[in-house]
């Protein structure tokens, strides 16, 4: 499928590798992945604790930049664009998701969302006309004057959602998205997800410790050590053996979740 500027994949990941230095040591955090993810894809992307998925997120939504290899987004090759580019792709190309949901505390849920519209380089939308569609369509109707601390977990959840669709970016990242949610607050960030991947065509690739969620997804890429260690289209026969195995390896501890401690 042909992208907005024509691209089959809205990521792709060559060789990709970051080295991060701490003191006198050198961890090979991402240790050369190859992604390639076409448009409208649905991914999961799981791993033990430490196995390198938040530092491969960050690299594919241009927070980080890698040691080597190569990223491009949307056809555009990131690798080397400075911090003024690269908030430039984040604005229009990216929407991000986080475990803590990163919402600004003195604005309502209506101007979080309305922010990242006002900040566009190339303004699509009406800030406010626009955050009203997001929220209304995230049940958060009701809810558009309400600061973050007077939201649940939940709703909180979902304004950050909106936030991240505001702009209607080609590709969602999400960071453990439901990691601090309950598991009815975690259905209906899930069903939101689904929603937007099947109704805008957004490509939504999300890191989760949660095989329920796993479960869910179309395509699950594992890491293990900074590499990939299985790349499952779980929408083929292999679906269910390959959901079957993961749980098999977790619950043998050779997939061990540390983080997902303390976590629903
Ligand atoms: N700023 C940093 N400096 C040094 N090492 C780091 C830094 N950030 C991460 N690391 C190391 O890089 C490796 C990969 O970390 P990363 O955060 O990508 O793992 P993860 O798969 O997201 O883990 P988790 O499931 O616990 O979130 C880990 O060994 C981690 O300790
Ligand atoms: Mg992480």
């Amino acid at each position: 499928m042909a992208g907005q500027n024509g691209n089959e994949y809205v990521v792709q990941t060559q060789n990709v590798k970051k080295d991060l230095r701490l003191g006198e040591i050198t961890v090979h955090a991402v240790r050369g992945i190859s992604l390639a993810v076409t448009r409208g894809e649905f991914i999961g992307i799981i791993g033990p604790s430490g196995s390198g998925k938040s530092t491969l997120l960050g690299m594919i939504g241009g927070l980080d930049s890698p040691t080597a290899g190569e990223v491009f987004i949307d056809g555009e090759d990131i690798t080397n664009l400075d911090e003024r580019a690269l908030t430039r792709v984040r604005n229009e190309k990216i929407g991000f998701v986080f475990q803590f949901f990163n919402l600004i505390p003195t604005l309502s849920a209506l101007e979080n969302v309305a922010l990242p519209i006002q900040f566009a380089h190339k303004r699509k939308y009406n800030p406010t006309k626009r955050a009203k569609e997001l929220l209304d369509l995230f049940g958060l109707g009701d809810r558009m004057r309400h600061r973050p601390s007077q939201l649940s977990g939940g709703e909180q959840q979902r304004v950050a959602l909106a936030r991240a669709l505001a702009n209607d970016p080609p590709l969602l990242l999400g960071d453990e998205p439901t990691g601090n949610l309950d598991t009815f607050s975690s259905e209906i960030v899930m069903k939101a997800l689904r929603d937007v991947q099947g109704e805008l065509g957004t490509t939504v690739i999300i890191v989760t410790h949660n095989m329920d969620i796993a479960a869910q997804m179309d395509r699950l890429v594992s890491l293990v050590d900074g590499k990939v260690a299985e790349d499952v289209d779980a929408r083929s026969s292999a679906r269910l053996a390959a959901i079957e195995m993961l749980r098999d390896k977790r619950a043998s501890g050779e997939i061990s979740l540390m983080s997902s401690i303390g976590q629903r």
